[in-house]
Parts: structure tokens; sequence; C-alpha cells
């Protein structure tokens, strides 16, 4: 008997070698974790009923939240879920359109004209979330031509985003203005540049230089893009970020921000010239392509927006506990990243130490997060203080490591 064409094609496609699924079989590396029992993530949270300040609810259990960027602790705020409630019973539960055409609400236009005049700039424009804001616009703004010089560091969106764009990318070393001077003066003259930094990076919780970077941006008349992600709503005198924190807001081309952490919403912004939104608005197609926001998270993140903005004394409460943690944590020993923001990371040298702090620590009533490398360029607990925090969460955090370090051998 003879095969035919197909017969054969069938059998050596059905042989396992060519599958495109093999690739998902022999990736073993969370089973591997989880029969460790060191696997840290997609933990279920339950609902927040009979929470204290600062907690969270896992099974039965309630656990000390130092892991949320919820940093104002607006997400269980009774104006935050009224707003929410409300827009949800005025004007249903979503959009089912594009912005572009049957999913633009008077509260989208609220909103973003408030995020615009938070950031001294003419326009906003808000998308699904803070990744869909960075991802569309370095991918719609730049194109052949031109060069985006960025920082080291960038979130996964950013970097995502000037790997769909057609411009050149160049990555400047962490925060050193010396080697990012030099790859400004490396560009050729006839490349439009776009520098992209986040204000506070997110990992290491470190502010960008941007005092540095409008200085050495001027003369090439290159054009700079900030990520506010972390810094909104802690940083500067109205809550607008690390630029505003700088004095340099004025100076920053583009401003992005995402609601996902002190507007304890979902969704993102970008906020710069009028053009510049016009042009994303009609060319940025994650925006042209994607349902708009749902009215219960644009009016959730604009309630947050008017308590950040009417009590500053949250932000100045995030500040201070975080201080006061990493001023402890430093006195016992441990290695703090330099920092002055709500993130404060420690260094674990060993993936697997980390691994079983996080688990431990779990176990004790305390949630933080791992990161791993190459996520960060060390291994990292990493730390987020919220409004929530008080002396007392914060002594019962340090002790708590203290104990678990030692019980568990762990070098720090
Ligand atoms: C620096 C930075 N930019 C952007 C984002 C994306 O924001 P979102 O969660 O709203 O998608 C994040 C989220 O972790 C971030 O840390």
């Amino acid at each position: 008997m003879r095969l035919s064409t197909s017969d054969v094609a069938g059998k050596k496609r059905g042989s396992g070698t060519n599958d495109i699924f093999e690739k998902c079989r022999n990736f073993t590396r969370p089973g591997d974790l989880q029969s460790a029992g060191l696997y840290m993530y997609f933990e279920v949270f339950g609902d927040r009923e009979g929470c204290g300040p600062g907690e969270v609810r896992i099974g039965k259990r309630k656990v000390l939240m130092f892991g949320s960027n919820d940093y104002l602790a607006l997400i269980t705020h009774p104006k935050v879920k009224e707003a929410a409630a409300q827009a949800l019973k005025k004007y249903g539960s979503g959009c089912s359109g594009s912005r572009l055409l049957n999913g633009t609400l008077d509260l989208h236009v609220k909103l973003e004209a408030d995020l615009a005049a938070l950031m001294h700039k003419q326009a906003a424009i808000t998308f699904g979330t803070g990744f869909q804001a960075n991802y569309a616009t370095l991918s719609a703004l730049t194109e052949k031509g031109d060069v985006m010089v960025c920082d080291h560091n960038l979130h996964a969106s950013l970097v995502e985003g000037a790997l769909r764009s057609p411009a050149r990318t160049v990555r400047f070393r962490h925060n050193d203005m010396e080697h990012f001077e030099r790859c400004l003066e490396n560009c050729p003259p006839e490349e439009k540049i776009l520098i992209v930094s986040e204000g506070v990076f997110s990992m290491e919780g470190d502010i960008a230089d941007m005092r540095g970077i409008t200085r050495l941006a001027k003369p090439y008349g290159a054009r700079v893009y900030v990520d506010e992600a972390h810094g909104l709503g802690l940083l500067g005198a109205n809550g607008a970020g690390a630029a505003e924190h700088l004095g340099v807001l004025d100076d920053m081309d583009i401003v992005m921000g995402t609601f996902s952490k002190s507007l304890a919403s979902v969704g993102g912004f970008i906020a710069a010239d009028r053009t510049v939104i016009d042009y994303l608005k009609h060319t940025a197609r994650p925006f042209v392509f994607s349902a708009s926001l749902p009215p219960a998270s644009v009016a959730a993140a604009g309630a947050a927006l008017d308590i950040m903005r009417h009590e500053p004394e949250r932000r100045r409460n995030v500040l201070r506990v975080a201080q006061m943690l990493r001023d402890e944590l430093r006195v016992r020993g441990f290695s703090v990243l330099p920092g002055e923001t709500a993130i404060v990371p420690v260094v674990v040298r060993e993936e697997m130490d980390l691994c079983r702090l996080c688990k431990t620590l779990l176990e004790q009533g305390i949630y933080i997060n791992p990161v791993l490398r190459p996520a960060a360029a060390q291994n990292l607990l990493r730390i987020s203080c919220t409004a929530a925090h008080t002396e007392q969460h914060v002594d019962r955090l340090v002790s708590t490591l203290v104990r678990v370090i030692s019980e568990l051998g762990i070098e720090i």
C-alpha cells in the first residue's frame, strides 16, 4: 500500500516533535517550584469584609499586605466605592465600543481634563491599562528614522512598545547621566530623538534623574517621555509624580500614568500637547481597536484623584512609613536599596532563599512580592508601603523578618 502525500504529512506532523504545544509540555519551572512548596504566584485573595487597614484575606486568614501598589489605600475608600457604584447604576457595566466610535462617555472626557490639568499639559487620553498606554504610545509615535534613548531598567510595557516600533532603540545604563550623554552624542543629527524613562523605577523604587535628563536633552531638541506609574499620587506638591517633585514637570513632553496604583482602579493615561493627543487618538492601534474603559473604573479613578488632591497627608504618611521601614531594616543589617519612595526593596542574594522567605512570611501572615532576576538586577524582596500602614505594622514586619531570616538561616 502506498501512502498519499497528505498521509505522509499527517504521520510526520503527528510524530510529536513538531507540535506547537511542545514548549508548553516542556515548561516545568512553575510545577517544579510547586512541588518544592515554593511557588509564590496566583495566590487567591478573598473579599475584604471585616479586614482592618493594610489587611487582605486569603482563605479564612487575614494577612498584612506589604505587596500592594494601592499606595494611597483608596481601593476600599467609601467615596471611591460609592463613585464606582453610582457610575455602574447610571451608565451600566460597560461601553461596548471603542472610544473612537460609540465608547466615549462624559466621564472619560472629565477625567482626561483633570489629568491634563494635573500634569500641566493641554490634553490627555485614557487607555484600558497602563501597559496599553505605554505600548500604544511608543509604537504609534515613533517611526523609521527616529531613535528612542531609553533607561536600561524600563518596564515591560515600554520595552514592548519600543520593540513594536520601527525606530532605533538605544539603552543607557540605569540612571547614568554620563552614559546617557554619550548615547545622545552618538545619535546621527538627522534622527529625531525621544527619551524614555520611568519617574520612579518600578522594581528598585529609585527616582530617575529627570533634571539631568532634561538638561542634557535640550540641546538635541529631544522630546522627553516619563512613566509616572509609581510616582503619581506620592511625589510632588500636587502628587503629579517624580517630575513635579524634581521641578521639571513642565519640561516633560509626555507624561504617562496608571490608575492601577495610587488611583485605585484600572486603566492608564497619556498627557501631552493637544496635537500629540489628537494624533494618538486616531493612530494608536490599542486605543482605536479596543473597547473603552468601563464607567465604574473611570469613576473610581476620578474619585481617587479627587481624594489625592484634597488629602496630601496620605502621601506624606506613605513616605514617612517607608522611610521608617528603611531605617529599621538597615539598623538590623538588611541590604536595602537607596530610595525615598513607597517601594522598599531588600536584596536577598539567592533566588531559592527569596522564595522560601516569602513563603514563610506568608505562613506568618505577611504578604510581600518576590522579584526574581532578570526582572531586576538583583533578587529583591519588594516591600511596598501604603497609606494604610502604621508604625505597628512596620514593627511587626521587621520583627517577623528578623526572626524568619534567622530560622531559615538566610544570609543577608
Ligand atoms: C512602570 C510601570 N509602567 C506601566 C505599568 C503598567 O500599568 P498597568 O498595571 O496599569 O497596566 C506598570 C505596572 O506594573 C509599571 O510598573
